[in-house]
């Protein structure tokens, strides 16, 4: 079996559901408390083991680049004046040279388009998929998870939750089949199901580990769903000739992409973080307490 040492993190999409706030800023950099949504997506590559990240650009997305380069006048700066703390942050969060690729997606033809940008770089290796704007909140990354169990079954492995099983038409789903280590065997995939119709209330939540076939699927370009060139239509097809497995996530995943997943992001990551929780729990509390008495009066 194949070591997993490559992370994809497609970076390309032009984000129309945060606009205008994505009009001229990426959505991947758009900040969960003090950090950009893409630099949790980093952390969880490299908790997992991951030696080298590719990140799938496009245009306007310079900025993106520019957060994980060096930069010596603010480094220079922090030093001078004493701002250690600071200092030592920026440096814990410096990936090393070399251990970073940048490859441009030209146009935004959808998720499984950008994902076959990486196939030079990736190679004839497995690699991991993690979708920068899905953001894991549990006491481990998700992609630790689903690298466990891929190292008991080899194959694909994906990370699934389970959604309210009257919202399916919104994600993609997966069929469940017989229990294996900390998983499943996964029987189908279908792409937002309407609820009669789902074969679970597993969604895929973004993080995966995918077996190099998939990029020959991807290079047929077959347009999917919203004309666009999908990776789950991928998947379904490798299926058929390559075992897939889910793996359960225990935490939470925050769809960053969202304006309301974003919200919720926050909250969450600034109640866990023990720096700032204080200054923030007394007054959402409030906050949630006056809604709740307008709403009674009303
Ligand atoms: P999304 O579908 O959430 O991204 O893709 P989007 O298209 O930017 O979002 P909306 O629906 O318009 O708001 C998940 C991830 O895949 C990347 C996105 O940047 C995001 O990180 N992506 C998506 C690409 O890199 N290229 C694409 O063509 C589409």
């Amino acid at each position: 079996m194949k070591k997993v040492r490559k992370a994809v993190i497609p970076v390309a999409g032009l984000g129309t559901r945060f606009l205008p706030a994505t009009k001229a800023m990426p959505k991947e950099m758009l900040t969960v408390v003090d950090r950009p949504v893409v630099q949790y997506a980093v952390d969880e590559a490299l908790e997992a083991g991951i030696e080298h990240i590719v990140f799938v650009t496009g245009r306007n997305k310079h900025v993106i680049e520019d957060y994980f380069d060096i930069q010596p006048e603010l480094l220079d700066t922090l030093t001078r004046s004493g701002k250690h703390d600071q200092l030592a942050s920026l440096q814990r969060l410096q990936l090393s040279a070399g251990t970073v690729s940048f490859t441009r997606q030209q146009s935004p033809h959808g998720l499984g388009h950008a994902v076959w940008c990486a196939r030079d770089i990736i190679g004839d290796e497995p690699f991991a998929l993690l979708l920068p704007d899905m953001v894991s909140f549990g006491k481990r990354g998700c992609l630790s998870g689903i690298m466990e169990l891929y190292e008991r079954t080899g194959g694909n492995v994906i990370a699934v939750e389970q959604c309210d099983p009257t919202e399916t038409n919104k994600y993609g789903i997966v069929g469940k089949g017989r229990d294996v280590a900390t998983g499943f065997a996964v029987t189908g995939m279908v792409e937002k199901p309407e609820p009669a119709v789902a074969p679970s209330n597993f969604y895929i939540n973004g993080r995966y580990i995918l077996q190099p076939e998939v990029f020959e699927l991807l290079g047929t370009q077959e347009r999917g769903a919203g004309n666009e060139i999908q990776l789950t239509d991928a998947m379904r097809r490798l299926s058929q000739v390559q075992d897939f497995h889910a793996h359960p996530y225990k935490g939470r995943t925050f769809d960053c992409g969202s304006k309301e997943g974003f919200i919720q992001a926050n909250v969450a990551f600034a109640l866990a973080r023990s720096d700032i929780r204080d200054l923030v729990f007394g007054p959402i509390a409030e906050m949630i307490s006056g809604q709740e008495r307008r709403n009674e009066a009303a």
